[in-house]
């Protein structure tokens, strides 16, 4: 039995975290607290939804006497904490919008495990999913391990890796339990169609180009959600209090390469003729401070939990391709509001 408050749960991650979750441990009751933000959207946990082991609740992170009313009425003693503002681009125009979520949103909830559990920490945790991002960018050699020094370099990295130094002080200081798990870039299925993989698919269904920062040879280490959904389920239950643990698949691409599998897969799917979609790269201002390369060793899950990616990437992209022209409404019905605005403004179509 255990009663967990899942933040951000209707996001990209913490939809599939939600969903791992309330599937597989029906003695579990799962709390999910989102604002609902541009990003957050009910849709993605449409399955689960009637479980009589899932709760949703509406509300902000940073709202004190909200999480005080959730501890107390769900009795909750674990917190997998996912809530957050996740987009470096929108990070670069509104900094402190970060800095309220990411920071303040996660002591507010430190604080208030502190404050329900008193000093009987016996069986709770404090999960908080980080990133790969708050140790900066890598040049040609080397990879992130959990005791690389904090390096962050947008905004975006500034408050998740502030939002690290608290967790880890709260365990130094109060001794609540906690554990850390920073990951790399993922992709799958719900995710927003704002970062590069599901921005890409759509534009191409719909012949539009396809924004290239600087000259695309930035690198990032990809990972397919649903993997990182089932290492949070093992650190969860295995990690040990107090560490940190490095989530990576050993799957570092170029981004123009992505593109390219991208444009191939779609090609087919599309029933295109080959090279088709290719034509719509078009090479845009770099994004300021653009990291180089990011590269996770995940030695450490693999070794001690027994942690291991599932999927291949080419696999992976395929699944992903799928699933987003198989759920032309899900898209359709996020490609509305806020995020047209916000599209328009970042790539200058106004
Ligand atoms: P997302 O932007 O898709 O979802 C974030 C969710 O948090 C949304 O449902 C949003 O409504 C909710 N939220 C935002 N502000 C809130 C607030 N103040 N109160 C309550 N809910 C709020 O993000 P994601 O990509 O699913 O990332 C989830 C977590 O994983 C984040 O902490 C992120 O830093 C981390 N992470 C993401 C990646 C990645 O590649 N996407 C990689 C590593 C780590
Ligand atoms: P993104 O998905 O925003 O993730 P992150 O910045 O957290 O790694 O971007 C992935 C890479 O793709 C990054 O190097 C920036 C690049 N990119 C583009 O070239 N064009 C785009 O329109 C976007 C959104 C990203």
């Amino acid at each position: 039995m255990r009663n967990i408050l899942i933040t951000g749960g209707a996001g990209f991650i913490g939809s599939h975290v939600v969903k791992l979750f309330v599937k597989k441990y029906p003695d579990y009751k799962i709390v999910n607290l989102d604002k609902l933000t541009y990003a957050g959207n009910l849709e993605n946990l449409r399955d689960i939804e009637s479980y009589p082991n899932y709760t949703f609740i509406k509300g902000d992170i940073c709202d004190i006497e909200k999480n005080k009313e959730i501890f107390t009425k769900y009795k909750i003693d674990s917190v997998v904490h996912l809530a957050a503002e996740s987009h470096v681009d929108r990070s670069i125009s509104n900094p402190f919008e970060f800095a309220q979520t990411n920071i303040i949103g996660t002591l507010v909830l430190l604080n208030q495990a502190k404050e329900s559990w008193g000093k009987d920490f016996n069986n709770k945790l404090f999960y908080h999913i980080s990133t790969d991002e708050v140790y900066g960018s890598l040049g040609e050699t080397g990879l992130f391990k959990e005791d690389t020094p904090y390096d962050p370099k947008s905004p975006y990295s500034a408050a998740k890796a502030s939002s690290d130094h608290f967790v880890r002080a709260f365990n130094n200081t109060y001794r609540l339990p906690i554990v850390i798990s920073n990951c790399s870039n993922n992709y799958g299925p719900y995710q927003f169609p704002e970062k590069l993989i599901p921005l890409f698919i759509n534009n191409i269904k719909n012949h539009k180009p396809l924004p290239v920062y600087g000259k695309g040879e930035n690198i990032r280490d990809w990972l397919y959600v649903e993997d990182h959904a089932s290492a949070i389920d093992i650190v969860f239950h295995e990690g040990k209090i107090g560490e940190t643990y490095n989530i990576g698949g050993f799957n570092e691409w170029k981004n123009i390469d992505v593109i390219k599998v991208l444009c191939k897969v779609m090609d087919k799917k599309l029933n295109r003729e080959s090279g088709q979609s290719e034509k719509l790269i078009t090479f845009v201002k770099d994004r300021a401070g653009h990291d180089m390369r990011y590269a996770i060793d995940s030695t450490k899950i693999s070794k001690e939990l027994g942690w291991k990616p599932s999927l291949q990437f080419e696999e992976g992209i395929e699944k992903t391709v799928d699933w987003y022209l198989a759920n032309k409404k899900w898209l359709n019905n996020v490609i509305s509001g806020d995020y047209l605005e916000y599209y328009n403004k970042q790539y200058n179509l106004r």
